[in-house]
């Protein structure tokens, strides 16, 4: 019998909700987060433990088959990748922030300026539509610092408690978008696994239901 593939986050926020959903729906796993694959108990499951940024291209090609990943992670990589469930944690949102003496009235204001991100796709979507001009600079991670070391003029990252903008003395300006942890699909599934991940599905719904 073929064995469903989870991707989670090895290591960051999203991890620890994601291993306890797991936990609530009935899948556990032996192995700790030193090896990169562990196979569940009690369930047809293979849980793999990924770079975050490096999920959204193994769905595709169907090295994993579902994955507990940020919304924003799949909007800046995912074109094709279905969320077929909304997970309610891990909530952020994607903003763009500048040093808190800087002046700004509208997101033409950033029109030439330099912005530090993790989020090129999404930032440059976000700049089209405004009919801004920009340059961007692609870091993967640290971006608030970039402001203060004078690489950017503003940054496009996650918030999530406002801390990290806080200590580097930066201040939101716009947000791009909300995100929340999400169930997402890999788009070639066999029928097989598909009956598997229904039932996962179901469980992580009723687990959802009970939290609320
Ligand atoms: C993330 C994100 C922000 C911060 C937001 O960084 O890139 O910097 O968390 O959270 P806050 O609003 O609660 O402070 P992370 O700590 O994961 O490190 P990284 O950017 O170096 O990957
Ligand atoms: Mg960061």
């Amino acid at each position: 019998m073929s064995k469903l593939r989870i991707a989670v986050q090895k290591s960051g926020r999203l991890n620890e909700d994601s291993m306890a959903i797991l936990k609530d729906i009935g899948i556990y796993i032996d192995n700790g987060k030193d090896q990169l694959k562990a196979s569940a108990k009690g369930f047809p499951v293979e849980v793999f433990y990924l770079r975050n940024g490096d999920i959204p291209q193994y769905l595709k090609d169907g090295v994993v088959d579902a994955a507990i990943i940020g919304e924003n992670v799949l909007i800046e990589k995912g074109n094709g990748i279905s969320v077929v469930e909304k997970l309610g944690f891990s909530t952020c949102r994607v903003c763009i922030a500048i040093p808190k003496s800087a002046k700004y009235s509208k997101i033409q204001d950033l029109e030439g300026k330099r912005i530090a991100t993790s989020y090129p796709n999404t930032v440059q979507e976000f700049l089209d539509k405004n009919g801004v001009n920009a340059n961007l600079h692609i870091i993967n991670g640290s971006v608030e610092i970039a402001p203060n070391i004078g690489l950017a003029d503003a940054i496009v990252d996650i918030v999530s408690s406002g801390s990290t903008l806080f200590k580097n003395n930066l201040k939101e300006v716009e947000t791009i978008l909300k995100s929340e942890a999400v169930l997402a699909v890999s788009p070639v599934l066999s029928e097989e696994k598909q009956a598997i991940l229904d039932k996962i599905q179901f469980r992580i719904q009723s687990v959802l239901k009970g939290r609320e």
